[in-house]
């Protein structure tokens, strides 16, 4: 197959020898336009390599005399945000706890800063939305029921030490006996104390077991619940009379909290946010609806 003079619009055009079927391929110059447009993309191409970071290395890539770098910009632009935030966070740390909510100014920056920690360091276990995990033991935080207090200066203090763990002396600690793993409470005392957190919470109950209950509660509970079971916040014992639960009110639930008791733990923040943060967080948490 050799290739042959075709006749094509008055022009003669080779052809590239190739042929289907009795199809013959013209072997038509490419438009000068295009080829222009080519070339001008090659050399675009290369003044772009060696301008800006292109050529891939072992360890990254080659920088390009421009020195463009998007991981430095972002840098940049971080410090400028930061720089330009220095004057209220400083302010932020300068001011009693309880003006901050008063401050217009400085109640927008933490609310904001504020929101940004918690969805960082907190949602994971209280919930994005600060409902908290019921039945895991994660308190809500949005309601007005509160274990250790809701005033700004009280959950300014939770979260900077934290409940419970072992890393912050001045964490918050109180520990909840374990009756029946004790052996405090046999199993009818154990059985008729759920009674009477059931009655005191407004749920079903047995009359007779529960007023065996309210005894074996006067004795064992009410040092820690409070009398009337609405709980005592220095030792974040909960309200029992309400129907918020950290790990639940049913009777199978009551009888594992009562039996093996409760410890949750959350670790203090001091050690990883710095005052600014804790302060915003704090704010946060208290503009969020529930705060005293
Ligand atoms: C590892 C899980 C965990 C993380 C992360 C965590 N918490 Fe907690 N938090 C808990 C637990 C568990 C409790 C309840 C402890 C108890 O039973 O007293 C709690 C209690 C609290 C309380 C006390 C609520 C009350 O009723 O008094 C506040 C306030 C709080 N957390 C705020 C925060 C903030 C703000 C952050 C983020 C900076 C955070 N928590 C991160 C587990 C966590
Ligand atoms: C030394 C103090 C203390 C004593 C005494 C005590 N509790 Fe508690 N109780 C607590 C604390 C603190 C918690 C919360 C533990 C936690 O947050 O993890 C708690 C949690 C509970 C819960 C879980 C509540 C929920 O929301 O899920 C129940 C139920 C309960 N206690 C019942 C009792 C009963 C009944 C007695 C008496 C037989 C009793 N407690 C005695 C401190 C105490």
């Amino acid at each position: 197959m050799c290739a042959k003079q075709v006749k094509k619009s008055g022009q003669d055009v080779g052809t590239t020898g190739h042929s289907w079927d009795g199809i013959e391929e013209l072997n038509n110059p490419l438009p000068r336009w295009w080829v222009w447009v080519f070339y001008a993309c090659i050399v675009w191409g290369i003044g772009y390599t060696i301008a800006y970071p292109a050529w891939p290395l072992i360890n990254g890539a080659t920088p390009g005399v421009l020195g463009a770098s998007t991981r430095a910009d972002v840098a940049a632009e971080i410090k400028r945000f930061d720089d330009a935030n220095a004057p209220i966070k400083a302010k932020l740390i300068a001011a009693d706890l309880t003006a901050i909510a008063g401050d217009e100014e400085l109640k927008g920056f933490a609310t904001s800063a504020g929101a940004s920690v918690f969805k960082n360091n907190c949602a994971q276990c209280h919930g994005s939305g600060a409902a908290g995990v019921q039945g895991k033991g994660y308190p809500n935080l949005l309601d007005d029921d509160w274990l250790w207090g809701g005033d700004v200066a009280s959950v300014h203090t939770t979260i900077t030490h934290g409940i419970r763990n072992t890393t912050d002396p001045d964490a918050r600690y109180s520990e909840m006996p374990k009756f029946g793993t004790d052996e405090l409470l046999d199993e009818t005392q154990i059985g008729s104390v759920v009674q009477y957190v059931l009655q005191i919470s407004g749920q079903d109950h047995d009359a007779a077991a529960a007023t065996a209950g309210a005894t074996v509660f006067v004795e064992n509970c009410v040092a820690c619940h409070g009398e009337d079971g609405k709980g005592l916040r220095d030792f974040g014992a909960p309200n029992l009379t309400d129907a918020v639960w950290l790990y639940g009110g049913d009777e199978a639930t009551l009888t594992e909290s009562i039996s093996k008791a409760r410890f949750g733990v959350m670790p203090a923040w001091a050690p990883k946010l710095s005052e600014d943060e804790i302060r915003a967080v704090a704010v946060y948490v208290h503009s969020l609806g529930g705060g005293e």
